[in-house]
């Protein structure tokens, strides 16, 4: 949009940039910023036109993006402008994704890079590397307590092995996401110490008060994130003889986002790291990013306006990089994530789909359907150029946060079906066979949420120990139909460390006093790569879960009706077991994936009559792409065995 005033500003604001930036080739940057200057001036604006130091501020904004477009190498700006060009190219059904800690997963940075071959063999082709960077040991929430923002944590390695790890997967044509924990910093933050020594422009960068008056008011209206282990949404400062805002553990201090220069030192840091070849950010808990009295300081407008600006600014420095908005929260707010009156992204391309996670273990501890089908068909609509990373787990814990209107609407009473839920994943619920664990129960609220791994929380734990063959294959059945699922509902499947070969809790963390308060870390898992090697043995559990994983994920890559273009339609057919809808290739609609799940322990059939007129006379030309076969047919009805998926295309 062209704007004069603006315009003149961007002009005037150029000709003060310090020479040494004015002298280089800023031909694409100019036109970039040119054609973002009027958004990124007017958020500018919004958040900060009030202050008296808005004009140096706007200045230090633009030379903060300037530097980062010099400093980014001409590999990097080829594939800028190789992905403006082909600007849907992570809609594709090509992408695959898999989350890791490093020492999870290898035993460094160093021997991950080596054990890349390993995301061939299954065919990942998107690695989120965990936080990596320097925090405090025994105070580091996993890594979210960063005290070093441009320093890698030298238990995993350094600089150039991070280099190294991205050079590898650049040659394999493998996405690097790595975090950028905006929210807040470690105490031990140089920007905390300084605070903490009375250096009131780093006070300035967190929300710190003298007494109680102020916090008090927030917390009448802030929930607590870690009731258990941080009750409490602000921590007393000996040092200072203040309190400092710190919403999740005490040792992790919100940063201040009113102040600008806040703003700038977190751009200045993502461009940092989006110049060390970090192709996707993954950018952590952004629904707190704003703090407001008289809120539950979630999901606020001007958190939103923030990401906004993030993203206009990378978009003039490093456009070919994406960001994932990390925001678990109710399914109206989460699509917020995306942007607001727009029809293209303008805030984080890529979101995690915590509500199709929370509704997929709805239907395995119900072996029903009905509130999955209820809570897909109310997800809002993405805009262009989005898409959902769709997982089964991650490192954290599950909230059941659907919309209390699905589940009424489906017939069951919030609270005592979240307490039903919570019961059956820990195992409370006598017909469950499911390990998991209560995490961050709330006396006053009655919330908790759950934490064990994919395999334990399916019943593969009790079903191993029991030795029962039956068992455990029921259990490995319910990993595939789960990942049937995130493989081809559109967006980018995201598998977590360990899952492929059904890795179970690891109990280990409770001898650790600096893990043991926080029973996440039950699923955290260290893989034993002679346990892996079992995936080429065949006959082992391993072995028939690794490959068909792998099966799987061949498939999708060859599938365009899996692309994420809004070509998806979700199927009512009058059974309670089953998940039912339909994938279409958005450039050729007659090319169509009827995708079915039974979360039944029982066999179930569908009813070709219910899939509407397509159905009835479609019988006996269906093959499921993924056994090759046709499918079990009995008269019209498609037969389903326990946990089964079928992912059906007309020859
Ligand atoms: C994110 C991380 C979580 C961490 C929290 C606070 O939600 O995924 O592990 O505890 O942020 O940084
Ligand atoms: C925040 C994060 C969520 C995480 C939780 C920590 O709410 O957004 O991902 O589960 O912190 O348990």
């Amino acid at each position: 949009m062209y704007e004069q005033v603006s315009h003149s500003l961007l002009n005037a604001i150029l000709d003060d940039l310090k020479p040494e930036i004015r002298r280089q080739d800023l031909r694409h940057f100019y036109t970039r910023l040119g054609a973002n200057f009027y958004a990124i001036y007017s958020l500018f604006f919004t958040l900060y036109g009030h202050r008296e130091d808005f004009k140096p501020q706007m200045l230090s904004l633009v030379e903060t993006m300037a530097k980062g477009y010099i400093t980014r190498s001409a590999e990097l700006e080829r594939v800028d402008i190789l992905r403006e060009q082909d600007h849907n190219w992570f809609l594709s059904q090509k992408w695959v994704g898999m989350a890791l800690y490093t020492n999870g997963f290898a035993d460094n940075l160093d021997d991950l890079a080596d054990k890349t071959p390993y995301f061939q063999e299954l065919g990942i082709n998107m690695v989120h590397i965990m936080p990596i960077l320097m925090c405090p040991t025994g105070k580091s929430d996993g890594g979210y307590a960063i005290s070093d923002f441009r320093q890698i944590d030298d238990r995993l390695g350094n600089m150039n092995d991070i280099r190294r790890v991205a050079e590898e997967f650049r040659k394999r044509d493998i996405l690097l996401v790595l975090d950028i924990v905006l929210n807040h910093t470690s105490d031990e933050h140089e920007w905390a110490l300084k605070a903490a020594r009375g250096e009131s422009r780093y006070q300035d960068y967190y929300y710190i008060f003298d007494n109680r008056e102020i916090p008090d008011m927030f917390e009448q209206t802030m929930p607590d994130i870690f009731p258990e282990s941080d009750p409490g949404n602000f921590t007393w400062n000996a040092d200072m003889q203040k309190w400092v805002m710190t919403v999740f553990h005490e040792y992790q201090w919100d940063l201040n986002y009113s102040n600008p220069a806040v703003f700038i030192e977190m751009l200045d840091i993502i461009l940092f790291w989006a110049n060390h070849g970090v192709d996707v950010l993954r950018l952590d808990a952004v629904a707190f990013l704003w703090k407001k009295i008289g809120t539950s300081c979630q999901n606020e407008r001007n958190a939103h306006l923030i990401l906004q600006l993030m993203k206009d600014c990378c978009q003039v420095t490093a456009p070919g990089v994406l960001f994932i908005a990390e925001a678990i929260v109710a399914p109206v707010e989460v699509i917020k994530y995306f942007g607001e009156d727009a029809i293209i992204a303008k805030e984080c391309e890529i979101a995690y789909n915590a509500t199709l996670m929370a509704l997929l273990w709805d239907g395995i501890a119900t072996q029903n359907t009905k509130l999955l089908y209820q809570g897909i068909k109310n997800l809002p609509a993405k805009l262009e150029r989005a898409t959902w990373l769709n997982y089964v787990r991650c490192h954290d814990d599950i909230g059941f946060g659907f919309d209390d209107n699905d589940v009424r609407a489906v017939g069951y009473e919030p609270f005592a079906h979240r307490k039903f839920l919570v019961d059956y994943f820990s195992g409370q619920f006598d017909a469950s066979p499911a390990r998991g664990m209560v995490f961050m129960r709330n006396d006053e609220t009655g919330d908790a949420r759950i934490c064990g791994s994919l395999a334990s929380l399916v019943g593969l734990e009790s079903a191993q120990e029991s030795g029962e063959p039956a068992l455990i294959s029921s259990a490995v059945n319910k990993i595939l139909l789960l990942h049937s699922l995130i493989l081809s509902f559109g967006g980018i499947p995201l598998i977590y460390n360990g899952d492929a070969f059904g890795v179970v809790n690891d109990y280990s963390y409770r001898d650790d006093p600096s893990k043991n308060n926080d029973n996440r870390w039950i699923h955290r898992p260290k893989i034993n790569w002679e346990r892996a090697e079992l995936r080429k043995k065949q006959g082992t559990m391993e072995y028939t879960l690794f490959n068909a994983m792998k099966k799987m994920i061949a498939i999708r890559k060859e599938t365009s009706a899996f692309a994420d273009f809004n070509n998806r339609e979700l199927l009512n057919v009058n059974n309670e077991h089953l998940l039912c809808f339909i994938r279409f290739n958005y450039q050729r609609p007659s090319e169509r994936v009827l995708v079915v799940a039974n979360f039944d322990a029982n066999p179930q059939y569908l009813d070709l009559d219910d899939i509407g007129g397509r159905g009835a006379n479609l019988n006996g030309r269906f093959v499921d792409l993924y056994s090759g076969s046709k499918p079990d047919t009995y008269d019209r009805w498609i037969v389903l065995q326990p946990y089964q998926f079928y992912w059906l295309t007309i020859m």
